[in-house]
């Protein structure tokens, strides 16, 4: 009996080991190499080029005025408050319900009657990226004829996500190449052409990639026309905090949109702005008609995780609720997080200045005006491309620069070359 058994095991493993059957590589062979991510390609090139010279200004992570990663303090205190005091238990469906309570308050604000009154359905989400592919899946799921429409240009991965959720995909006017600025007349209309009940995608702040946000009038605008045709407001807050230097601030948008009485869907992310890149921590939340609705709504969303990654990991939402809930440690993160966006507010202006003491014939008022973490410079792949082939000048060649690589020592550096390469536009 037992040794039949053995020779039927032995029959098996060698059928699956293609012994007989098929090659080991033939169940693979159909597949061809994805392309390159954009982003992440740039910072593979970046580390192969051995030059002494080389900048990195394509990657969106911010770095210290010496070019290093940056840890904030406020974060370095929580985990040693958390160090040997917490289980690694699993979190619930939804994560941590402390850590979502103290992140609604950012985004709806800390005396929120949608919050008093339990009216948003709010789960953990593995940061901005997973927040917005949860909803996309759940807009799928629930919404199974609706498109989103998105802003172009736009962070290249929301094309990926409410492609793989197998959301259909519009898109709508929002930079003007020309003024470097809004196309607010055309974004206006778009809206108004769109079928009424149409998703729209808007980044809360810090516009990615192009660094150009609407005015408060124009939010103004844009939320009322919304409200007219019925339209869903799907809000990518990922840089709170980043664009002006106050969270309070760059939730502005959000604000407008709620005083109008939108019922908006919201994603929140604590990689920027808490420097909580890998840990993956952010925050899905839809405002719902009442109470009993955001139950059912915040039972699907956890439905839609279970078979996904089942509960989202614990030590970036004990970081950040432990921040957020001790008031010494809250305000030591808002100094940090002004403290980031004023050094890149600070590179902006010493970049311009740089290129205009060259004599560069061309207008760079745009990279003032525009916020955030990226300044959307206006050169084109050409251009970029000779950045990098001869002053080792890594970007998107979208002429996307991420500011947060910018320092006191490769702006000079930064601002010649961008000088050699336009000069003769
Ligand atoms: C507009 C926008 N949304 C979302 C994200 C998501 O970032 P993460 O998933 O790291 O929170 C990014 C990151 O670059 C972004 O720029």
């Amino acid at each position: 009996m037992m040794a039949s058994r053995t020779a039927i095991c032995r029959g098996i493993q060698r059928r699956s080991w293609g012994i007989g059957t098929r090659s080991m590589s033939s169940w693979w062979s159909q597949v061809d190499p994805a392309p390159k991510d954009p982003i992440l390609g740039v910072t593979e090139a970046f580390l192969a080029d051995p030059s002494p010279d080389k900048v990195n200004v394509g990657v969106g992570a911010y770095r210290d005025d010496n070019g290093k990663p940056v840890v904030l303090e406020c974060v370095r205190e929580a985990e040693r408050r958390i160090a040997g005091n917490k289980n690694m238990e699993y979190l619930p469906m939804g994560g941590s319900m402390h850590m979502v309570e103290e992140t609604l308050k950012l985004a709806y604000g800390e005396n929120s009657d949608l919050i008093k009154e339990k009216r948003i359905a709010a789960v953990q989400a593995l940061s901005g990226t997973g927040a917005c592919r949860l909803f996309a899946d759940f807009q799928k799921r629930f919404r199974p004829d609706s498109q989103i429409y998105i802003p172009v240009p736009t962070w290249s991965n929301h094309h990926n996500i409410w492609r793989d959720a197998q959301v259909p995909q519009r898109t709508f006017h929002y930079y003007h190449p020309e003024t470097k600025g809004l196309d607010f007349a055309s974004l206006m209309d778009d809206i108004k052409n769109a079928p009424n009940g149409s998703f729209f995608l808007l980044h809360a702040c810090a516009h990615n990639p192009t660094g150009v946000d609407p005015t408060e009038e124009q939010w103004k605008e844009i939320s009322y026309q919304l409200k007219v045709k019925g339209h869903f407001p799907f809000f990518d807050m990922a840089y709170q905090g980043f664009a002006s230097g106050d969270p309070e601030r760059d939730a502005k948008a959000i604000r407008i949109f709620l005083e109008d009485g939108h019922l908006i869907g919201c994603a929140q992310s604590y990689a920027k702005n808490m420097g909580l890149y890998g840990q993956r921590v952010g925050c899905l939340s839809l405002v719902c008609d009442d109470e009993k609705q955001a139950i059912a709504v915040k039972s699907q969303l956890q439905q839609i995780a279970r078979p996904m990654y089942s509960n989202p990991p614990v030590h970036g939402a004990l970081v950040v609720s432990t921040i957020l809930s001790d008031p010494d440690l809250k305000n030591l993160w808002l100094k940090e997080v002004k403290g980031m966006a004023d050094r890149i507010i600070g590179m902006r202006t010493a970049l311009r200045e740089n290129l205009e003491k060259l004599g560069s014939p061309l207008s760079w008022e745009h990279i003032t005006n525009q916020i955030g973490m990226f300044c959307y410079s206006g050169m084109t792949p050409e251009q970029v491309d000779r950045l990098t082939n001869e002053f080792h000048i890594y970007m998107t060649r979208n002429g996307r620069i991420s500011m947060a690589g910018v320092t006191t020592g490769n702006v000079g550096y930064l601002a010649n070359a961008i000088h050699e390469v336009t000069k003769s536009a």
